[in-house]
């Protein structure tokens, strides 16, 4: 297997400060990783769905000189106030004011015009609309996504996912716990590529990240919630060893006829 080389995202070495301002698993690396598999361009529109904070939105507009709009529905839990005003602080930091813009906004609701963007990346977003609104909600979301794509748009998609085994006996009371359980959001590559195949995207590539588990390790030692509990997700990455969770990647387009 060809090893990945992280030729942009190994400037930013400031770990905590990135699983801070950014939510999930692979942090930079992940951005990267997708963005390299989706090809970006300079110039072009990019659409993040579900950038949360930010830090990757930033990082793809200025590592790979995209204009990129974040939309995220939520506020932030701890100070009330939208996560796309996050997104705004960031981008001034990045020094991407211009190239970048947060609405709160989320799928399947975004009121974009169809055949917005050039690109559309979305990572650890989608597998909790799934849970909230079900198989249904979760095409409603892929078919908005594939809307306001341009025909031959690309979409670059990264989600928690496991192995497609079993649970381990020993590793189910870990991942079946909360509103939010690893077993209820996460879905297996197999399963996830057939529901983006059925909203008309034709997958060019996809598989579970090579360095899944590097990252996973990586959230547990510097995300903030899991530094102030590690009993929670820390205590079940310690538990999985890498048997069941990972994380899957799924590059597509869509297709220039539609
Ligand atoms: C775990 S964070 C991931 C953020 C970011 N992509 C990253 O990897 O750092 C998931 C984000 O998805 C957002 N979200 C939830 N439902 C959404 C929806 N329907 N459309 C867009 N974003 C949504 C949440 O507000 C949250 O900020």
């Amino acid at each position: 297997m060809t090893v990945f080389q992280y030729k942009k995202s190994k400037k930013y070495t400031d770990y905590d400060t990135i699983y801070e301002q950014s939510s999930g698993p692979g942090g930079l690396q992940l951005a990267e990783f997708i963005a390299e598999k989706m090809k970006l361009a300079a110039g072009k529109k990019l659409l993040d769905v579900g950038s949360n904070r930010g830090y990757q939105t930033c990082f793809l507009a200025k590592e790979y000189r995209v204009f990129a709009v974040g939309i995220d529905p939520w506020d932030d839990r701890m100070q009330g106030n939208p996560m796309v005003d996050h997104l705004q602080k960031n981008a001034q930091h990045w020094n991407v004011e211009n190239s970048i813009l947060g609405i709160k906004t989320g799928v399947p609701d975004t009121h974009f015009a169809s055949g917005s963007f050039d690109y559309v990346y979305s990572t650890t977003a989608l597998e909790m609309v799934r849970v909230s609104q079900g198989i249904e909600g979760y095409m409603e979301c892929l078919k908005e996504i594939y809307r306001v794509l341009k025909p031959g748009g690309t979409f670059g998609l990264g989600e928690p996912m496991h192995i497609d085994v079993e649970i381990p006996p020993d590793l189910e009371p870990y991942v079946s716990s909360g509103e939010y359980s690893w077993k209820k959001c996460f879905r297996s590559l197999r399963e996830t590529s057939e529901l983006v195949s059925l909203a008309g995207f034709e997958i060019t590539e996809s598989g579970y990240a090579p360095d899944a588990h590097q990252w996973w390790i990586s959230y547990a030692r510097h995300d903030p919630f899991c530094k102030q509990r590690p009993e929670e997700d820390p205590k079940t990455l310690e538990v999985d060893r890498g048997r069941w969770t990972s994380f899957g990647y799924i590059i597509s387009k869509k297709p220039i006829t539609s």
